[in-house]
């Protein structure tokens, strides 16, 4: 299916990543990275500075979570010789692209768009004005993103299932300008659903998540993984009673980090009261290790030699501004009339 494909993927500079955004985020793009590309398609891969600072304002905080989040991909396989990747801030036509898209976004669209639904409920459950703490970047968030995606003629756009709808927005504004110079000047994309990417449980059951604190995080030291593994939540049952596997939360993370046979042997040690919840925690911390082990030396160096990174992401913007380039002229000679 992506044959000759264009596919985008952008990355939120989040910060330090865990185990859930592995292997509900990072991997998944990657191996769909490298699908595209051994099928002839051009996969563009950027890291979104502009959406950050809606939020973030502190630069040097800023900073780091888009180094932290360059190294990690890098680290996990990323190749900057295949892959166009950049920081999105680095393509001055984007910015010029969203003005331009502003133009014929109506209004509606980013009043009914999640994040800033989230935004306003939030503030009315709260009792605050609806508007307290939204700022225009925050609110007209998916023209941008829609901006992201169509610069770039992208045909296939991988996402969550809470960035469906943005890319429909990107559809949308595109079928409104082409209709209205009835000409295709956008390329209108497509999202792409992996439905098989696992949400993993924090070490409490709750979705790994780094607002509830429940984390496991990737490139820590062993004894920090070791002490999140070891407070994953357990119960009192001796090791000799059978147990569901299914309903032991130590085995539900484990099958997002081991191969099928080290879970299934797992799951038999469970069900016939041979493996205790020590047993068990050690063979996911060792799991976990094995996992990130090679990546983490990778993660290391490319912190601390951060200008071979600068110059990867420069080299990438390089790629991808030509085409950037093309799209904005020709968005500027049919709105000007040139
Ligand atoms: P967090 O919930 O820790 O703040 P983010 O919202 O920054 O994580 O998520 C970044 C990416 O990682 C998103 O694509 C998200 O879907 C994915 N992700 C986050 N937590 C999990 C999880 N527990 N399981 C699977 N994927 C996850
Ligand atoms: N909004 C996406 C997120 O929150 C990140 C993003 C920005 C993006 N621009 C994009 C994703 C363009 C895909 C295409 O995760």
């Amino acid at each position: 299916m992506f044959e000759n494909k264009i596919v985008l993927t952008g990355v939120k500079p989040t910060g330090t990543p865990h185990i859930g955004n592995f292997l509900g985020a990072i991997r998944p793009a990657l191996q769909l990275g490298h699908q595209v590309l051994d099928a002839g398609g051009k996969h563009y891969m950027f890291i979104a500075d502009y959406h950050a600072i809606n939020a973030e304002k502190d630069p040097q905080v800023l900073n780091q979570k888009l180094k932290e989040i360059a190294c990690v991909y890098l680290a996990f396989g990323l190749d900057p010789n295949r892959t166009i990747f950049y920081r999105q801030s680095d393509i001055y036509q984007i910015p010029e692209i969203t003005t331009i898209l502003y133009a014929y976004t109506p209004k509606g669209f980013m009043n009914k768009a999640h994040a800033y639904k989230a935004c306003l409920d939030k503030n009315r459950e709260a009792g605050k004005p609806d508007d307290d703490g939204i700022n225009m970047g925050l609110y007209t968030y998916p023209t941008l993103m829609a901006a992201d995606i169509l610069t770039f003629d992208t045909d296939i756009v991988p996402v969550g299932k809470d960035q469906v709808q943005h890319v429909e927005i990107a559809r949308d504004i595109a079928g409104i300008i082409n209709a209205h110079y009835n000409q295709k000047l956008l390329h209108l994309p497509e999202y792409y659903l992996d439905q098989n990417v696992a949400v993993v449980p924090g070490i409490d059951g709750r979705k790994m998540s780094k607002s509830y604190g429940n984390v496991i995080p990737i490139f820590a030291d062993d004894k920090e993984i070791k002490k999140a593994v070891f407070s994953i939540k357990t119960d009192s049952r001796p090791m000799e009673e059978p147990k569901n596997p299914e309903e032991i939360l130590v085995y539900q993370v484990y099958k997002s980090v081991a191969s099928a046979d080290k879970v299934a042997e797992m799951a038999y040690g469970l069900e016939n009261g041979k493996l205790g919840y020590g047993h068990i925690k050690n063979m996911l911390l060792d799991g976990i290790i094995d996992l990130v082990k090679e990546s983490r030396e990778k993660y290391q160096y490319y912190m601390e030699h951060f200008e071979e990174v600068e110059a990867m992401l420069e080299e990438g913007a390089a790629k991808a501004r030509p085409h950037a380039a093309k799209t904005l002229e020709r968005l500027r000679n049919a709105v000007f009339g040139r």
